[in-house]
């Protein structure tokens, strides 16, 4: 394409997709509104922290949670951080909590409680990555940086048919969203973008018939809408094996404070058999006794593998442990605990199987 009909095409994306969000954008509760004044860095940081990974649907109401609970960042910095992973359990990605804390004390003490405004120095924060930093800076601050997350991904790869491969064609796409990204409303036009891409310009079945900028789009012209951004191919997700321990004694169960290091790292979790992401477990209980096995009782998905779940039972009076991290809990009060959703499947299962 021309450099000239590049631009005037790049222009016209910017400004429909501007005005359409004018009456379309989605209410959520860390945004301002269309055109109004920025939000408070904090939130936006918390949200944009959540939404890494996950939908919009799953983080409401954990932001909400966490603003009612931890008011500023401060607060949030005060807190303990096995509270603060409880709080988090059943969102996923735990390493995603475990720096929400250390970047809240991080800001707090030592950047006065102030977050900062340029991407280079959101960069430095943990658990801040490129996405991250660029969209606070865009939303929260009102600079111009290139927020590009999956969802733009699909709309800039559909409007200009970039055909390199994902991962390769990051850079393209992102050239891409540079162009088309403008000077002055940024953030608006990044949310803009991802409320598109996850409401209109979706993976499956785009809703073009509603879109502002169907008459720039490269891929609707082909009609080969569903082709972009071109994929790499799926590699099969291995399997893995573990076993978990049910044990009770007297309307309690056993919990186990997992090491601060590795998958789940820190969360409370029913004790297990020492699997990872990398191996099985070894199917070896915490204590000896009288067993009772039930196969195969949760199946749960982790971005590059699978785990099959057996749950161990084992029901005793005087139960004696010498693990410290070992915690008694009432069952009643299970959902208290904050156990990660793996965890609480197996739970689950176990309280509909005794009812
Ligand atoms: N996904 C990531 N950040 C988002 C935001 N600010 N609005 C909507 N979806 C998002």
């Amino acid at each position: 394409m021309a450099v000239d009909s590049f631009s005037a095409k790049a222009q016209k994306i910017s400004a429909n997709i501007g005005a359409h969000y004018v009456d379309n954008a989605r209410k959520l509760p860390w945004r301002s509104p269309p055109g109004g004044d920025l939000p408070d860095p904090y939130h936006v940081w918390l949200s944009e922290i959540m939404l890494q990974q996950t939908t919009v649907g799953a983080v409401k109401s954990y932001f909400e949670k966490f603003t009612w609970r931890w008011p500023t960042v401060q607060h949030l910095a005060e807190a303990e951080e096995a509270d603060v992973l409880a709080a988090w359990a059943g969102l996923g990605y735990y390493a995603r909590a475990r720096n929400l804390h250390k970047c809240a004390v991080h800001v707090t003490e030592k950047l006065g409680g102030t977050f900062p405004q340029k991407e280079s120095e959101l960069l430095k924060l943990p658990g801040v990555g490129a996405y991250t930093a660029a969209a606070i800076a865009a939303i929260a601050f009102g600079e111009r940086a290139v927020v590009v997350d999956a969802n733009i991904e699909r709309l800039v790869a559909r409007l200009f048919t970039i055909d390199t491969p994902l991962p390769k064609g990051k850079a393209e796409i992102r050239a891409a969203m540079d162009a088309i990204t403008p000077e002055r409303g940024v953030g608006d036009f990044a949310q803009a973008c991802m409320d598109m891409g996850a409401t209109i310009c979706t993976s499956k079945n785009p809703k073009c018939d509603i879109c502002p900028v169907r008459e720039q789009c490269a891929a609707y012209d082909l009609g080969e809408m569903e082709s972009f951004p071109v994929k790499p191919p799926k590699k099969a997700k291995p399997v893995r094996r573990a076993r978990f321990f049910w044990v009770e004694e007297q309307g309690r169960i056993l919990l186990a404070t997992r090491a601060s290091k590795g998958m789940l790292g820190g969360m409370r979790a029913l004790p297990d058999d020492g699997w990872a992401a990398g191996n099985d477990g070894d199917a070896r209980p915490p204590i000896g006794g009288e067993w009772r096995v039930h196969e195969n009782v949760v199946q749960h998905s982790f971005t590059h593998f699978s785990l099959e779940v057996d749950l161990a039972v084992y029901r005793g009076e005087k139960i004696a442990t010498d693990r410290q991290s070992d915690i008694w809990w009432p069952i009643d009060n299970i959902a208290d605990a904050g156990l990660p959703t793996l965890y609480a499947k197996a739970v689950k299962w176990k309280l509909k199987e005794q009812k």
